[in-house]
């Protein structure tokens, strides 16, 4: 049952958790044994925490800031995680890939590459809240056509509080790096923290790195800002991995931006049950957000 594969209609199952389409068994098997270099970068996220917005403020430390937009989004760092339908699976490129590499992930933490903790490779960890998450997942599920589709919010709300969403429970990801949190190439971040102080994060993340960028830190915040990333989006966005259109006109993938927009969307009895579950999942690990 723990390694189990098994292919329904609106997703893939590995080990009783759903993934979507593109993540197929010979991904799993291909991690077990996919070698971790050192000078690795892996931004690892549950989805809907952040993953783009941390990739844009990386791609342009990596670039000092100069590039702009040539590249979309998406080929700014590639997911070992997705095969797509044509061509070399992700997972094959990144092998042949040149260093450093950036790598960005939705995999839960036991079904990384093993080597990622040989404590070498560094790794920038997104977390967000989870009622936020489940909220922004529910809108990226309507564009999205290789995960599953929901009929209703309410529909969605359950799922997600059985954690019977795509990549597993919010909790056992975001708990898995909480606990190593203080390892030294681990950098643990939040969606709040990046809102609070944009600068900041880009200089921390570039300290993170050993990339010194003197000036260019604000130029680069600037670029990563919700505005100048929103103004963007369509033409960064074309499609996810060559593989379909993504119709942005439902739900843009760049949507609120926002801490506790998730208000808005639950009811008083879906956040009170929802508070119940958290303790649960959480435990006494001390994860808590504040929003
Ligand atoms: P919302 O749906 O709450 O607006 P991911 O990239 O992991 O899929 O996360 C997507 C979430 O990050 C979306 O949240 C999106 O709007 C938000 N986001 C993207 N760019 C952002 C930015 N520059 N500032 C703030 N939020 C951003």
């Amino acid at each position: 049952e723990h390694t189990k594969f098994v292919k329904a209609e609106d997703c893939n199952y590995y080990g009783g958790r759903r993934y979507p389409k593109l993540v197929t068994e010979a991904v799993f098997d291909a991690m077990k044994t996919f070698e971790v270099r050192d000078d690795d970068i892996w931004l690892l996220t549950y989805p809907k925490a952040g993953t783009t917005w941390m990739m844009e403020i990386i791609h342009h430390i990596l670039d000092h800031g100069i590039e702009g937009y040539k590249i979309s989004t998406t080929d700014r760092a590639l997911y070992p995680e997705y095969v797509k339908p044509r061509g070399p699976s992700n997972y094959e490129l990144l092998k042949e890939a040149p260093s450093p590499r950036f790598i960005a992930s939705h995999l839960p933490g036991h079904l990384l590459p093993p080597q990622i903790h040989e404590h070498r490779a560094k790794i920038i960890y997104v977390a967000r809240n989870a009622k936020d998450v489940a909220v922004s997942m529910y809108y990226h599920h309507k564009v999205d056509p290789m995960i599953p589709k929901y009929q209703s919010w309410e529909e969605f709300y359950d799922a997600f509080i059985n954690n019977d969403v795509i990549f597993g429970s919010w909790a056992d990801h975001t708990l898995y790096w909480w606990n190593r949190r203080f390892e030294d190439n681990v950098m643990f971040v939040t969606y709040k923290q990046m809102k609070k102080d944009l600068a900041g994060m880009v200089s921390q993340v570039a300290r993170f790195l050993d990339i010194s960028l003197e000036n260019q830190i604000k130029g680069i915040a600037d670029k990563c800002t919700f505005q100048n990333m929103k103004k963007n989006a369509p033409r960064q966005h074309p499609n996810i991995l060559g593989a379909f259109k993504v119709d942005q006109s439902q739900s843009p993938f760049v949507r609120k931006g926002k801490v506790g927009s998730w208000k808005s969307q639950f009811t008083v009895a879906q956040n009170d049950l929802f508070d119940e579950r958290y303790k649960e999942w959480i435990g006494d690990s001390g994860l808590t957000f504040t929003a």
